[in-house]
């Protein structure tokens, strides 16, 4: 098979020293199509030169650089001839380094100022006079290295924006990368496109083509699988794998038991019928339902499913190497397993007293690797974000309700039955869950909101239906808005909706006498019930 070397793109590096907001900086870059990387603070400069970046980006951090093991640079950096902006501890850095005058300060400063631009920076090209900023920092430079001039003033600060234009150093006191500078991303433009002399190169064309003739070099003529959820990055995956190799892809959609109602007709339409991929489905429903059985544990319940997950899968990719007779064929074997996996999973995350990001692991990833089969791995979108994996599957054809659907938990609706999960209690959760989905799109929320779900309590009150009393289960609603999952709060959604939601469900869902709306934030409660 012909196969070519992915052409070389503009490139930004960006030097983690532990913000919060370093991925952030990395995907405005990506927004001005140019491609960027997040890599360790301490990549030594011979490293870094060797990666050939157009600009280096220094984040801000935590850290004071008087702190005791505070993240440092390799100065050299400075005088490779790449350009570099600091921002925030960057900046720091920059002028501790170059021999400038940083002061700690021993309080952070949060909040808006106003940037008095001067001298005719690079940087603030066609951005005026003076710029709404967002500060957030413990250190101050009190005086400029050699070589250094202002660029910008805020209120507090004689150096909120400098620069050696000659060496090609800039570095910023606040965050442009922040929504709360609004005319931010001007500001990482000049830098990228004037400075840096980045081409507009990163697209989602670019990327699919390139990714495509990743994937046939590193698999050959040889088979691939992949476990499809139906979720977005599974799916996209799969799109993206068949594009490039297509009926060396299989896909394994195994149906646990604890779908939404016609969740597997749906992937079998979409990827079975529209794609023409090779999907084998498996439905193992009962074999997930009768290990639940008598389960009322939350984590118990999961690690139940998680490990069946497993075993469903091998057993799956051990029948797809038979043949019809039942006796194993040699080329029918699968060398590489295709994950999934996004660019914020692979991120090394720099480990700073400190660091919000620190703490926030995700601690879901049920249906994890059956690692005794030796796979090799296949990670087409590895390096995207979400949003980019979003775009992809557009490009790909896959159909807005893929692309865009809410998150759904790999344990399924296990984990939003409180109690033990059983038939019945999957049917009446099934169709309290299709009622809000629908009426959620009906009224054009449901690709507002981050999640939207019902949940079927384990808790049953009197009712009143006719002249009967009834004493029912209840039903609650969980519609949350959330920018990663991390956090997130309820949605205000019009009562006139909520009405709507809870008389269809307490009318037409048999054995359901009550609704309530759950209205705590994350945290304290998590989104899910379990
Ligand atoms: P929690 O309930 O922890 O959920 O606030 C945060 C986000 O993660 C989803 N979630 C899961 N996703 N496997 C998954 O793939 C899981 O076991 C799992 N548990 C929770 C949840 O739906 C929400 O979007």
């Amino acid at each position: 098979m012909k196969t070519s070397e992915p052409p070389k793109h503009s490139r930004i590096l960006i030097l983690d020293f532990g913000s919060q907001y370093t991925q952030v900086i990395a995907r405005r870059i990506r927004e001005c199509q140019v491609y960027s990387e997040i890599v360790r603070f301490d990549t030594s400069a011979a490293e870094i030169a060797a990666m050939q970046p157009n600009g280096l980006i220094l984040s801000g951090g935590p850290a004071s650089v008087y702190d005791k093991g505070a993240p440092q640079v390799d100065p050299e950096i400075f005088s490779v001839g790449i350009p570099v902006l600091g921002i925030c501890y960057g900046l720091m850095l920059m002028a501790h380094h170059l021999g400038g005058g940083v002061v700690f300060t021993g309080r952070r400063e949060y909040g808006a100022g106003v940037l008095h631009i001067a001298n005719q920076s690079d940087l603030f090209d066609g951005l005026g006079d003076q710029l709404d900023v967002w500060n957030s920092h413990g250190d101050e430079v009190t005086a400029l290295p050699k070589g250094f001039r202002v660029a910008g003033t805020t209120e507090g600060c004689d150096f909120a924006a400098v620069e050696d234009a000659k060496r090609k150093l800039y570095g910023l006191q606040f965050h442009p990368e922040v929504v709360h500078t609004p005319r931010g991303k001007e500001i990482l433009q000049n830098f990228v496109y004037h400075i840096c002399r980045c081409a507009m190169d990163w697209t989602m064309g670019s990327f699919i083509e390139e990714a495509c003739a990743r994937v046939r070099k590193q698999v050959g003529d040889q088979k691939v699988v992949l476990g499809l959820s139906g979720g977005v990055d599974s799916s996209v995956t799969a799109a993206l794998l068949h594009k490039a190799i297509g009926d060396q892809l299989t896909c394994i959609f195994v149906n646990n038991g604890l779908l939404r109602a016609r969740e597997e007709e749906v992937v079998q339409r979409v990827f079975g019928e529209n794609f023409h991929i090779k999907l084998k489905y498996v439905d193992a429903s009962e074999r997930f339902l009768s290990k639940l059985r008598g389960v009322t544990d939350p984590e118990e319940k999961r690690k139940i499913i998680g490990n069946e997950f497993i075993r469903v899968f091998e057993d799956a990719i051990v029948d797809l190497a038979k043949t019809d007779d039942g006796s194993p064929v040699a080329d029918h074997k699968f060398r590489f397993l295709a994950q999934g996996t996004l660019y914020p999973d692979v991120i090394e995350s720099v480990s700073i007293e400190g660091n919000p990001a620190q703490v926030i692991k995700t601690h879901h990833n049920v249906g994890g690797l059956p690692e005794k089969m030796h796979f090799e791995l296949v990670e087409p979108v590895r390096q995207l974000f979400k949003d980019e994996v979003r775009q992809a599957g557009l490009q790909l054809g896959l159909p807005k309700e893929i692309v865009y659907r809410q998150p759904f938990p790999g344990p399924g609706l296990a984990v939003r039955i409180l109690g033990e999960v059983t038939p019945e209690r999957l049917s009446i959760l099934r169709e309290a869950d299709t009622i809000v989905q629908s009426e959620m799109e009906a009224a054009d929320w449901y690709y507002k909101v981050w999640q939207s779900f019902a949940v079927l309590l384990p808790v049953q009150s009197v009712g009143v239906m006719g002249d009967q009393r009834t004493y029912e289960n209840t039903i609650a609603l969980r519609i949350v808005e959330s920018r990663d999952g991390m956090t997130a709060d309820w949605v205000r959604i019009p009562y006139e909706l909520l009405a709507r939601i809870s008389n269809r469900i307490s009318n037409e869902v048999k054995g359901v006498n009550r609704v309530v709306f759950d209205i705590s934030s994350k945290p304290p409660s998590t989104i899910e019930w379990e």
